[in-house]
């Protein structure tokens, strides 16, 4: 995977193109001179954009058309036709627009549009002061998504993190890897913020809030008031609690920091033991072996990932790994942490010069809990975000919300839907939106093979597989009750965006 698009793929499109040459999928990718661009056909008229994603990269004319707006085939981004905006998350930057002409039965195009439309600001009575407390996903996309919408007021982003906002998925993945370059990692530079007038106070902790006050506290006694205060305080990974679990060679992985630390591990190391086999365990597995590092992964589980996709995906996964020579010790746990080994419940030591623990996450509810919000496994939101307090939403992993799809309250860890609750509480903050209804999407990569998921199944009556996933190709549905909660895909692009289309209208 690739931020760096593709470019002169298909025809030179300034020299026109037969409207019968355009696939029925109404996306096609061309050039024009060194840039990529997509023409898309919409009923009879005709749209050309940047052909790549602003988020990696992705190829747009792989992906779906939906009314004036296509879908991304990697992670679901959206992009407008009509002028390149990023409608969604995960991309945030626009894609060039481009001017185009029909003459007879051929179509051109035939200039860049100058600048991307700016929004106008949006009218009736906006917060004069926002604060937001997190710097992750769902924080960043706030405040990008405030100033993207013309709010001009003052905008405080407090965060406790060392760095200004990552491309967290990223430090499991390609960057842990090796392969990702640093500039890849932060979302903006630190000029991004000070140019949008966003103030970002980094090493900062909130300690406390006052909701009778609307004052939010920090750790040296300043308070900071706020019209609107957005809550995203994201999860904290959890530690098991054996003993060993604090010495200096066992690691988690939340942080820029946290990934350094590993990457610094790694560049010592032989061996290393990841115990958990869920996402972050897998993902972690799989960068350190490209790194050429043993790798042991220890979990109580009998089928990695089998509680989310199921026996079939989880078999696959699994394999995938010991293809690429990761060995697991499952339904076994680490008992005890030494200085060069890991101790195993069934008595076997493993040799190792580091340790990662995935083993899960915890909401980090502290903050919501001394305010007095309602809680429940994470803090409580309506369906516009809000919490049980006037003028204090919440977003991201921390939010538990009622999700319309699956009829549940759910709370999920992911980096898209965390970013677009973020984007969407900015709006209802800002007065010009009014609920969050997003189907939640997420991404999973194990070297080369992307396992995308949309909907949500907490657990499901039937299970139907269409294609091989050894093949590297298939679609895994889940239902329950005879209704499709939740779609899993790998190399399906086209049909989980159509699930999750079909999913929004159903
Ligand atoms: C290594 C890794 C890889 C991942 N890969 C994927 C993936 O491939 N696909 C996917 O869908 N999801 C992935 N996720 C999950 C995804 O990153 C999270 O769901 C997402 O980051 C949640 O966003 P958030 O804004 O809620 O929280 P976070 O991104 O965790 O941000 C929370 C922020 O709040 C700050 N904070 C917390 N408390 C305070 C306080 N009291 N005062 C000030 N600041 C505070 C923190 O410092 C942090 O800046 C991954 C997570 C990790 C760790
Ligand atoms: S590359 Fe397009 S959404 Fe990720």
């Amino acid at each position: 995977m690739s931020n760096a698009p593709d470019t002169k793929q298909g025809p030179d499109l300034s020299l026109g193109i037969a409207v019968s040459d355009i696939p029925a999928s109404g996306l096609l990718r061309g050039h024009v001179g060194d840039d990529g661009v997509l023409l898309a056909r919409v009923g009879s008229a005709y749209f050309a954009i940047g052909s790549n994603c602003t988020h990696y990269g992705g190829p747009l004319a792989e992906g779906l058309l939906d009314g004036d707006t296509v879908r991304c085939p990697w992670h679901h981004a959206c992009f407008s036709l009509r002028t390149g905006e990023a409608l969604r998350a995960p991309a945030i930057d626009p894609v060039a627009s481009w001017t185009v002409e029909q003459r007879g039965e051929k179509i051109f195009v035939t200039g860049k549009v100058k600048a991307p439309p700016h929004r106008k600001p949006i009218s009736g009575k906006m917060p004069s002061r926002i604060v937001i407390v997190g710097g992750g996903a769902a924080g960043f996309a706030a405040a990008e998504q405030s100033r993207r919408d013309g709010y001009e007021g003052s905008l405080v982003m407090l965060s406790d993190d060392a760095d200004p906002p990552v491309d967290r998925p990223n430090l499991s993945k390609d960057y842990l890897a090796g392969v990702a370059q640093e500039e890849w990692v932060p979302l903006r530079a630190q000029d991004w913020y000070r140019d949008n007038a966003i103030e970002l106070r980094l090493n900062t902790k909130a300690s406390n809030i006052d909701p009778r006050a609307r004052e939010v506290e920090i750790a040296d006694g300043t308070r900071i008031p706020y019209e609107r205060l957005l809550l995203a305080t994201g999860a904290e990974p959890i530690r098991l609690d054996i003993p060993g679990a604090s010495l200096a060679h066992v690691h988690v992985l939340r942080t820029l920091k946290d990934c350094r630390a590993i990457i610094a591990a790694a560049a010592q190391a032989r061996r290393v033991v990841v115990i958990g086999a869920s996402f972050i365990g897998l993902e972690t597995a799989a960068a350190l072996r490209s790194r050429n590092l043993d790798v042991h992964v220890v979990a109580p589980e009998k089928r990695p990932l089998e509680k989310v996709f199921g026996a079939e995906l989880g078999d696959f996964v699994r394999s995938l790994h010991e293809e690429k020579g990761v060995v697991f010790h499952l339904e076994n746990t680490v008992t005890a942490i030494e200085r060069n080994k890991a101790v195993l419940k069934n008595g076997q030591t493993i040799d190792a010069d580091f340790i990662v623990m995935g083993v899960g996450v915890r909401p980090r509810i502290q903050l919501a809990e001394q305010a007095g919000l309602k809680l429940d496994r994470g803090v409580v939101v309506n369906s516009r975000l809000e919490t049980n307090a006037a003028g204090i939403f919440a977003a991201g992993d921390i939010a538990r919300w009622p999700d319309r799809h699956s009829g549940e309250s759910i709370r999920v860890e992911h980096w898209v839907v965390a970013e677009r609750q973020g984007q969407a509480a900015a709006r209802i903050m800002l007065g010009s939106g009014d609920h969050y209804d997003g189907v939640p999407f997420f991404w999973s990569q194990h070297y080369d093979v992307p396992i995308n998921y949309v909907g949500h199944a907490s657990d499901w009556d039937a299970l139907e597989i269409e294609g091989d996933a050894h093949a590297r190709d298939c679609v895994v549905r889940y239902r329950k009750g005879g209704k499709l909660r939740a779609v899993a895909s790998i190399y399906r692009d086209v049909d989980s965006l159509a699930a999750e289309i079909a999913m929004e209208r159903a």
